[in-house]
Formats: C-alpha cells, structure tokens, sequence
C-alpha cells in the first residue's frame, strides 16, 4: 500500500489575475503543498514571476510553498526567494556550477532544498549528495510550460531514486511534475514518488472543480 501522495497544484495553471484568492480555493480544496513555478526565458524558453510575487502570496499561504525555480544562473536568487517566502526551493544541477554549494546555501538560508531532474538528467548527479538533499523532483516534460503530456519514460528513473532514497535511509521527498493526471498520477505512485506537482489537472474547471480535481489525483 502507497501513502497518500502529498498534492502540490503548480499556480502556472492559475488564473494570474485572482491569484491570491485562486491559492486559497487550492487550499480550501485540499492541497498540500502550492508549487510556484519560476522561468526566466533563459534556462527555459518561457517567463513567469519572481520573488515579488511570491512575497504577495504569501500571507494567502497557509500551506508550505514549494518553489521550483527554472532560471539560470540561480544562485544570485535564492535568497531572494527564501526571503519571500519559499518553505522549499528546488533547483536545476544545470543551472549553476556547484549543486552541492547550492543546495547548502538552500538550507542555510532556512528552506529545504531540492534537485530536479530535467528528463535527460541521470540519477547519478545526486548520488554524492544524498545528505544534501529534502526533495527530488522528476520531471516527466520538458520544463518550460504546463500542458504537456506526461513521458512514460521517466517512470523508471522515478524507481531508481525510490531505490537511491530507501537506500540513503533519509526521509526525502519524491516529486513528480508534469502531465500528472489521475491516470499517470498512480503510475507515479506504484513507482515510488511520494508528493505530485499538477497545474491543468487541478485548475481545470475552475474553483467548483478543484476538491474533486485533487480527490481524483490521490485516487
Ligand atoms: C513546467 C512546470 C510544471 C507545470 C506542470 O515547467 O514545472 O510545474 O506547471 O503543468 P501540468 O500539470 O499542466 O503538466
Ligand atoms: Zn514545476
């Protein structure tokens, strides 16, 4: 029997101009953790929003805010994005030089840090840095935009980390983020991951659908 996965709705899939009262529908609708997904058109090929933003919400969050930031180079951010508020900040190892500088700096300034995994990255970036780590993310897109349909190929690595993690005997989370409908969300769980990221599948339907988008993704 899996544990029920930890629900994170990414505000991408939002509508951007009621954000604040869009993060308490989520809330009130059952969501765990908000996942808040930053792009600078550089690292990826699409611009979302920045710490301001993340200030704003913030008094609206009355769940752990889980950042995942897609902007390089990262490190001149991060404080920025604690500061603001983040309870989690999940880097790219491609989007700065030192992931094991990184990653302390992360804790240092009082959040939780994360690795994510772009579907070309091997596990094996985090096998020296398993004490370094609260979260794993995998990404089953190319990040960049909501909306994608989920790779089934990234199934096996997400069972490879579950393995890499049980092995480390740390208490780290394994995320999944994108194209996670009900469907692929139990196929992420029967591989091991313990907490979900899904935009279109929770916001669909607006706020009257969003107890029963969420319901749907814990199966
Ligand atoms: C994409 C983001 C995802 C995205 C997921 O780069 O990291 O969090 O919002 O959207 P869906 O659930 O629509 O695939
Ligand atoms: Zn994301």
């Amino acid at each position: 029997m899996s544990p029920r996965p930890i629900i994170a709705p990414s505000i991408l899939a939002a509508d951007f101009a009621r954000l604040g009262e869009e993060v308490r529908a989520v809330q009130a609708a059952g969501a765990d953790w908000l996942h808040i997904d930053v792009m600078d058109g550089h690292f990826v090929p699409n611009i979302t929003l920045g710490p301001d933003i993340v200030r704003a919400l913030k008094p609206h969050a009355t769940i752990p805010m889980d950042v995942h930031l897609m902007i390089a180079p990262v490190d001149p951010f991060l404080e920025a994005f604690v500061e603001a508020g983040a309870d989690i900040v999940s880097v790219h190892p491609e989007s700065g030089p030192h992931l094991n500088r990184t990653l302390k700096r992360i804790r240092q300034l009082g959040a939780r840090a994360g690795v994510v995994f772009n579907p070309s990255t091997s596990p094996s970036v985090i096998e020296w840095m398993m004490d370094e780590v609260d979260l794993i993310l995998v990404m089953s897109i190319n990040p960049g935009f909501g909306g994608q349909s989920f790779m089934h190929s990234q199934l096996a690595k997400i069972e490879t980390l579950r393995r890499m993690i049980d092995a480390s005997g740390r208490d780290i989370v394994l995320e999944v983020d994108g194209g996670v409908t009900a469907e692929t969300a139990r196929l992420c769980v029967d591989a091991g991951a313990t907490a979900l990221v899904a935009g279109t599948a929770v916001f669909r339907g607006g706020p009257q659908a969003y107890a029963a988008n969420i319901a749907a993704l814990r199966g």
